[in-house]
């Protein structure tokens, strides 16, 4: 079995990587990854020679870069490639809009031309928008408000329009927001958890009760295959935890984690158009295909502590040329 999975630099498709090759002998994974900012292929040093990976550099939204993988024959393709950071959005949205818009027609374009028979696109809870009470199921509206999330949900709609008018067997997933060892410092739980560990302080947007529900990177490898093997064509599955928690709660277990106090945040200028709450209702995927989360917040939380703290040479690598810009910039436009 050929898998493309694209974005298999990034911190999610690095682990999902990482995941298909440990648990199955017979497929072959064929990462196709553009090595953007938040790529990076330290994260599969030990697998580089594994026999049945390739890495291919290529852009999602080169036709003739992607054709050259899917005319050889895949039979899943799994899109992680996006640009995925709120922030960065509100600064340059020109790059959300070519890969995640552009970059997924390409893929669909190319999985039509050489009838991929199973295409998984990998998406996110923000499409909904804020829920302010009760939470988001696979049938309710899509409504995005920053350009990541207008950009993602755009996408998802072209995936459904290429099931509906060209019968290409897409699955669309919404999660929700991922954490684990390997995430490019600049979300809020790698951002304070490096901070912290280097003695800085952590930059609280607004009041610091929005509240995020929360997903380990196994528990969503695990959804994603299940999906990908048992899920229909022309579904949407929400993946989902019910662990939500205001990012100030979030913050106080990253302070005791880390041996740091309260005198170590900083309450900031909020973000712009910040969604109050996000929340999943991920029934759908719970019964008809039998997942359920395994890993526990808190335990989940302190692994990645311990990551980061014994990785420390990668998240300086990490913090290196165009971070610095990117902050600099940030911290000027509060
Ligand atoms: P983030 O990790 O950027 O994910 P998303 O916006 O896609 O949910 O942010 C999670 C929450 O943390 C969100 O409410 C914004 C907040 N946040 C901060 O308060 N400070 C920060 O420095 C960052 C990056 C996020």
């Amino acid at each position: 079995m050929r898998i493309l999975l694209t974005g298999g630099a990034g911190f999610m498709g690095s682990n999902m990587v990482q995941y298909l090759l440990k648990q199955y002998d017979d497929v072959e994974v064929i990462n196709f990854d553009l090595l953007t900012y938040a790529g990076n292929l330290e994260n599969l040093a030990d697998i580089q020679d594994h026999p049945r990976y390739t890495f291919v550099k290529g852009d999602i939204a080169d036709a003739r870069a992607v054709e050259d993988v899917v005319s050889k024959g895949v039979d899943l393709l799994l899109n992680y490639a996006a640009e995925t950071h709120v922030d960065r959005s509100l600064m340059d949205p020109r790059a959300f809009l070519h890969t995640n818009v552009y970059g997924t027609h390409t893929l669909l374009e190319a999985a039509k031309k050489y009838e991929v028979p199973r295409f998984v696109q990998i998406s996110t809870d923000e499409v909904y928008g804020a829920v302010m009470e009760g939470e988001s199921d696979e049938k309710s509206p899509f409504e995005p408000r920053s350009p990541y999330s207008a950009s993602k949900a755009a996408a998802d709609h072209l995936c459904h329009s290429y099931h509906i008018s060209f019968g290409v067997p897409v699955m669309v997933t919404h999660s929700a927001n991922f954490y684990g060892p390997y995430q490019f410092p600049e979300k809020l739980i790698p951002l304070f958890v490096c901070n912290l560990l280097e003695g800085k302080t952590v930059p609280i947007y607004g009041d610091g009760q929005q509240i995020r529900e929360w997903i380990f990177t196994q528990d969503h490898c695990r959804a994603i295959d299940l999906i990908a093997q048992k899920g229909n064509a022309g579904e949407t599955y929400n993946i989902g935890t019910g662990e939500r928690l205001p990012n100030l709660e979030v913050t106080r277990k990253l302070l005791a984690l880390t041996g740091r106090d309260d005198a170590s945040m900083v309450f900031v200028k909020d973000r712009r158009g910040h969604d109050r709450r996000y929340a999943l209702c991920s029934q759908k995927l719970r019964s008809e295909l039998g997942w359920k989360p395994q890993m526990a917040f808190d335990d989940g939380l302190a692994q990645t502590v311990e990551w980061y703290r014994t990785n420390q040479p990668w998240v300086a690598r990490c913090r290196s040329g165009e971070y610095q810009q990117y902050y600099q910039r940030q911290y000027q436009e509060r």
